[in-house]
């Protein structure tokens, strides 16, 4: 008989699914089971079954699969981040290499894996983080999401994610918003003034920005909060305001003003600086960033002369490591604002080499093809859905002689590599760079051949 909806049921954990949930398969269900890994024996309170899957969460471990830790994070259990904390970090990347490896297996695929880069850092690693407010009675709250509600939020004390100088910002911000006596935005009459803190720091240069996300009421206390920000943290350059007059709940806006600094900071990857504004896109684990995009450039293995293209190619890092080697690189990217970024990061870097098309994938790649261009190699980053497959078909028929695919996803990735082994690639390479320690997010770069 099929479980309902809050019984609890026991089940013994097969494997994790492609969102680090544990894998577990009893009465004629696929069960997707939070907070478990795989070995573990659990009892789970089922949350939801359709069809022939259902989704539960773990009340107790009876048995674990795998030795769990003490968390190092006071929010551990409360916050939506971080849900591997209770693991070792060797186990952590164990498991991703079997996640990647399982969702690649599922479509019969097979890549020779080398061993991991882990990180050597699996705390304070990010440079980015977004903080929302919320409010507790009449206090300010100022932190993360609890785990599961996009409408609640916890006071964080202290994050172990970002730095140190990221909890002051935080701090000082929050004590500020309760002595000036701001009001917190609120969801449902869209009344209210204060809604995000965004910090981004250089972790190359120290460099820190804030970025104070409110609505279009008065702000006239907004100089009171860049002083409180500046005493608590010397590290901050820049502080920015953003006025976001839309409902939706994100930490973009419509106006932007520099209330201190140049507007930006600047971030640095091996030899070459990069200019980060508050909008820009960049990988938010810097010193794997730089790990991942050297591995790129050697699995690209460029001989002088050689022409690449960078597909996906955002701000134009993976374009300005392989331009080290190649003769030339053409990088493909839709967003217009990345295009001016990576034009102006090449120009700063005096990087040579490096052209940019702005367009959809799919259409630039057509047109690269009637215009008879060629590459020696195709550095391809696709968002997490992986390519679209006019855009996969248009790289097929423009042939490159080798592929290094870089994805965050491992079902697109088995996807996409599948369609490319059957056009005539091989899979000669694979390894996971884990940019994300704590959480079950998965980086792999894999290269393939023309046979
Ligand atoms: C994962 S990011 C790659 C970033 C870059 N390689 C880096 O490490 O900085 C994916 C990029 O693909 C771009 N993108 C999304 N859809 C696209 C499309 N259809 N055609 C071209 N670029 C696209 C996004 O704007 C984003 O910059």
């Amino acid at each position: 008989m099929k479980p309902k909806r809050n019984s609890v049921v026991e089940v013994r954990i097969e494997g994790l699914g492609p969102n680090g949930r544990g894998l577990a398969r009893a009465d004629g269900l696929t069960f997707e089971v939070d907070d478990a890994l795989p070995g573990d024996r659990v009892q789970a309170r089922v949350r939801r079954v359709r069809g022939g899957a259902a989704e539960a969460r773990t009340v107790a471990v009876l048995e674990p699969g795998l030795r769990r830790i003490p968390a190092v994070c006071e929010h551990f259990g409360t916050c939506g981040g971080c849900l591997w904390q209770g693991v070792s970090y060797e186990d952590q990347v164990r498991l991703k290499m079997g996640m990647v490896r399982d969702a690649l297996g599922r479509l019969g695929i097979a890549f020779p894996f080398e061993d991991a880069t882990a990180a050597a850092e699996p705390f304070f690693y990010r440079n980015k983080m977004e903080f929302s407010f919320g409010q507790q009675g009449d206090e300010v709250v100022l932190g993360l999401h609890v785990r599961g509600k996009f409408d609640r939020v916890f006071d964080l004390r202290r994050c172990h994610l970002q730095s140190e100088a990221s909890n002051r910002v935080v701090d000082a911000i929050r004590a500020f918003a309760r002595s000036a006596g701001l009001r917190v935005y609120d969801l449902r009459s869209h009344r209210g003034l204060l809604r995000f803190v965004t910090v981004r720091e250089g972790k190359g240069t120290g460099e820190v920005m804030v970025n104070l996300v409110t609505s279009e009421e008065p702000f006239p206390e907004r100089a009171g909060v860049v002083e409180a920000v500046l005493r608590a943290a010397p590290e901050v350059v820049t502080v920015i305001h953003t006025v976001n007059r839309r409902k939706a709940q994100v930490a973009t806006g419509d106006e932007m003003t520099v209330l201190h600094g140049e507007g930006f900071i600047r971030e640095r990857l091996a030899e070459f600086t990069f200019r980060v504004s508050p909008t820009s896109f960049f990988q938010t684990n810097p010193r794997q960033a730089e790990r991942l995009y050297d591995l790129v450039a050697e699995y690209a293995d460029l001989l002088r002369g050689e022409r690449a293209l960078d597909l996906y190619c955002g701000t134009g890092a993976i374009a300005m490591f392989l331009a080290r080697q190649a003769g030339s690189v053409l990088g493909v990217e839709s967003s217009e604002e990345a295009v001016r970024d990576a034009l102006r990061n090449c120009a700063e870097n005096r990087v040579e080499g490096c052209g940019f098309a702005p367009g959809d994938a799919g259409p630039v790649l057509r047109q690269l093809r009637r215009q008879g261009e060629r590459f020696d190699v195709a550095a391809v980053d696709p968002p997490r859905a992986g390519m679209h497959p006019g855009a996969l078909q248009a790289l097929i028929e423009l042939a490159p002689l080798r592929i290094v695919y870089v994805s965050c996803n491992p079902e697109a990735l088995a996807a996409d590599a599948s369609r490319l082994l059957a056009a005539g690639y091989r899979a000669e390479r694979a390894r996971l760079v884990d940019l994300f320690p704590q959480t079950a997010h998965c980086e792999t770069v894999v290269k393939l051949v023309k046979r």
